[in-house]
């Protein structure tokens, strides 16, 4: 199938098929990770530049890995460590960027939008990593890899998204990239945490924990994002914790066979009990390996490189 995209900024581009494009690629590109050289030469001569203005562990790493198992050039560059700093417009930082000539531009940034910006400027592909409150798309295909891979589909799975939905863009892209693929989505956190506006995104909302769960096949927990607010959302993180945390006990009233994920980082003992974090329901560090791949996956599909990862480098 055909990848007609230029960038990857939002999961509102992709259809379900492009998803399962996108995912298939992602699963061929799994057996380069378990090799034992996991080089080929996919990418040979492209330059990515992975471009981060807020803190990225999981994404930023995983990018780089990706691009280097496919031979491209990977440079690292932070928002902190740039001339942004002394002042430059992210529209003179994509220009002076584009003098270079990369192929692709990953960016991780604050404000909602700025990737679409970036796109506008760059004369590269632009892949999202985070853009503020609105979207995180590479999470949403890694978190929709990993739910095809444990229940051989996706259609007709009800999924439930819990805690801080106001501020989280894996919410926005795993919202959006479920319905689209047929599933059922509940939105679930403290009415602060929970906009009704989201209501128009045709997810079902509540605010009692017991009945997102019920019947759940999937249940995808939020980091409680402190960093993004700046009033009290609830009283406590305790209060929280026993409200919204999922744990062991709370786990029962999902379905036998339902799977746990986060996006990461986890905030322990506030919305997941390490329990649940490290027990037999868990996807949390599949998400991680799936990561790579669904990585690998966009940016050989963006430079046409094919649906599989070929030959040894
Ligand atoms: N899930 C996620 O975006 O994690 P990082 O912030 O570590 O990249």
């Amino acid at each position: 199938m055909k990848f007609n995209h230029r960038h990857v900024l939002s999961m509102e581009q992709f259809s379900a098929a492009d998803i399962h494009a996108v995912l298939d690629t992602a699963e061929n590109f799994l057996e380069l990770n378990s090799r034992e050289i996991k080089k080929v030469p996919t990418l040979r001569g492209r330059a990515v530049i992975n471009f981060f203005f807020e803190p990225s562990t999981r994404t930023r790493t995983s990018f780089e890995i990706a691009g280097k198992r496919l031979s491209a050039d990977m440079l690292n560059l932070s928002g902190s460590s740039s001339s942004v700093v002394k002042g430059e417009s992210l529209v003179d930082t994509a220009l002076t960027l584009r003098s270079m000539n990369p192929d692709i531009v990953v960016v991780r940034h604050s404000h909602a939008g700025a990737p679409h910006l970036m796109a506008r400027h760059v004369g590269a592909h632009v892949i999202n990593a985070g853009d503020g409150q609105h979207q995180h798309p590479t999470q949403g295909l890694l978190d929709l890899m990993t739910v095809r891979q444990r229940f051989g589909q996706i259609e007709g799975l009800k999924v439930a998204i819990v805690g801080d939905i106001l501020h989280s863009r894996v919410a926005r892209s795993d919202l959006i990239g479920f319905q689209k693929c047929g599933a059922e989505v509940w939105l679930c956190g403290p009415p602060t945490l929970l906009p009704p506006e989201f209501a128009r995104f045709g997810a079902r909302m509540t605010y009692n924990l017991e009945e997102a769960l019920t019947g759940a096949h999937v249940i995808i927990l939020l980091r409680v994002q402190a960093e993004r607010m700046n009033s009290a959302f609830f009283p406590t993180a305790r209060e929280y914790s026993q409200r919204y945390g999922l744990n062991s006990e709370k786990l029962k009233w999902a379905r036998k066979d339902a799977v746990v994920m986060h996006p990461g980082p986890m905030n322990r003992g506030v919305e997941i009990d390490p329990s649940v974090a490290d027990g037999a329901h868990s996807l949390i560090l599949r998400q991680v390996e799936n990561g790579v791949s669904v990585r690998a996956a966009l940016m050989m599909m963006l430079l046409g490189g094919g649906d599989r990862p070929r030959g040894d480098a």
